[in-house]
């Protein structure tokens, strides 16, 4: 091995790393717009329920075995196998995670590229740089490889310095000011004319749409995308966690802190959309539907902010350094995966293999970014409604098939030695074997179906 493995130095460290990676572009942005568009408060509530009734359980799957294994994905499926086919299974299932979390990462990248031009925007428009303002903020390919390239090379700078010195450092100085950078925001959306308006919008479930398919899977796949599941990400980071910590007790606060974040989100999102109804912006698409996608971001609020002046370039600055951050600590777990592979597997140095990772993907970006139309949505769709579920799938019948569950038993009971007469181990086993996987299924047999 090329170098010794990696240790989350405190409780607090890891909390706020395996938080990072789960607040992200998905809780800022996706949460609220998907609240917006399938029934509001409806949405909200069977988001929760979801969360805790099986994207927790899952999540809970990937620690236990990163624990327990302390490897990256590849190898970990393959230690908690006995026979030689689950083995193979077990290494190429790792593979196909390796593979989807870089994805994952190529496209995200170009995201928050976007969010760093904007970021810099008000500051070009500050010093009276209006050409560069416009080039900051129009779509281009030039300005989208910059950003992106920009972006993964910052990824690739925090993941380089290792996980005490990099992820977690950088995990707890970001994370706290992510949130109250998002605390400042809500005060003052709250503050203007027509935030109420979205407030209701926002908390009132409106009944009628709570039993309709496409809420529970749209709700469910935003469940499993928040919380990085899937992909390995959180079971590297359990991975370099010390065997003392409770590990039912870390998993509930990850969750609860990533719902908590989104739903927060969605408290600073909507009301502002229509505080910007308010100021004579168009809220709703051709199709009667409130924006949501990229229109939402990158024109309605932008226009909103616009509109405020002074106020508006301070207001501008803060949200896009909100979802940059709220980027970065994401990103960087995604790039861990398959770094951690590349040195574990490869006796790659740390250094060489985050760069070499990193450019790796920054050819990807690059290549989405020149094939924009027909790759962007494409990559989104395989990656995150149909690799990242299938993979939920095989990381609960790793957990619960083909691993012993005296096995299991022996890892939690680490930092939680009464864990046998708890309420998770009576109903966790039975659940992540049977409902999690069955549960999984039907999602993506809706989503198939809904394509
Ligand atoms: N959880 C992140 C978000 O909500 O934006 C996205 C994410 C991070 C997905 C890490 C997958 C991953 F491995």
């Amino acid at each position: 091995m090329a170098s010794t493995r990696g240790q989350f130095s405190s409780k607090s460290g890891f909390i706020l790393a395996a938080s990072g990676s789960a607040v992200g572009l998905g809780n800022i942005w996706g949460f609220p717009t998907n609240a917006a568009e399938n029934g509001g408060g409806a949405f909200v509530l069977i988001y929760f329920v979801l969360a805790f009734c099986l994207a927790y359980p899952a999540l809970m799957a990937e620690l236990i075995i990163g624990r327990h294994a302390k490897s990256n994905m590849a190898n970990a499926l393959q230690k908690i196998s006995n026979g030689k086919i689950s083995k193979n299974i077990g290494r190429l299932t790792g593979f196909y995670a390796i593979t989807t979390a870089t994805l994952i990462l190529s496209f995200y990248g170009i995201v928050a590229g976007w969010m760093l031009a904007y970021l810099l925007e008000p500051l070009s428009t500050t010093v009276g740089l209006t050409s560069t303002s416009t080039w900051l903020t129009e779509f281009s390919r030039s300005r989208n490889l910059l950003f992106s390239g920009l972006f993964i090379a910052l990824t690739t700078i925090v993941i380089r310095a290792g996980v005490e010195q990099g992820i977690e450092k950088w995990s707890c100085r970001l994370m706290p000011s992510m949130l109250a950078l998002m605390m400042a925001l809500i005060i003052y959306v709250m503050l203007q004319e027509g935030a109420l308006e979205g407030l209701k919008l926002y908390l009132i479930p409106d009944f009628n749409q709570i039993s309709d398919p496409k809420l529970i899977a749209s709700a469910l796949g935003q469940a499993f995308f928040s919380l990085s599941l899937g992909v390995g990400t959180m079971l590297i980071y359990g991975s370099y966690l010390s065997p003392n910590e409770n590990l039912t007790t870390m998993g509930a606060i990850v969750t609860l802190v990533d719902s908590s974040i989104a739903f927060l989100a969605g408290l600073l999102v909507i009301p502002a959309i229509f505080v910007a109804q308010q100021k004579g912006l168009t809220i709703y698409n051709e199709t009667g539907h409130l924006m949501a996608g990229p229109d939402l971001i990158f024109q309605t609020l932008p226009s909103l902010f616009q509109g405020m002046e002074a106020a508006g370039l301070v207001i501008s600055l803060v949200f896009f350094s909100l979802m940059t951050i709220a980027a970065l600590t994401s990103s960087i777990s995604m790039l861990e995966v398959p770094v951690s592979y590349a040195i574990e597997n490869h006796n790659l140095h740390r250094h060489k293999a985050a760069w070499l990772i990193g450019t790796i993907t920054f050819v990807i970006s690059s290549f989405i970014i020149m094939n924009f139309d027909p790759l962007f949505g494409l990559v989104i769709t395989l990656t995150t409604e149909y690799s990242q579920p299938l993979l939920g799938f095989m990381m609960c019948i790793f957990a619960t098939w083909v691993w012993h569950r005296d096995q299991i038993l022996s890892e939690i009971r680490n930092g939680h030695p009464r864990i046998e007469v708890s309420l998770f181990w009576k109903v966790w086993p039975g659940y992540v074997r049977y409902c999690c996987p069955l549960l999984i299924l039907i999602m993506l047999a809706q989503t198939i179906i809904n394509h």
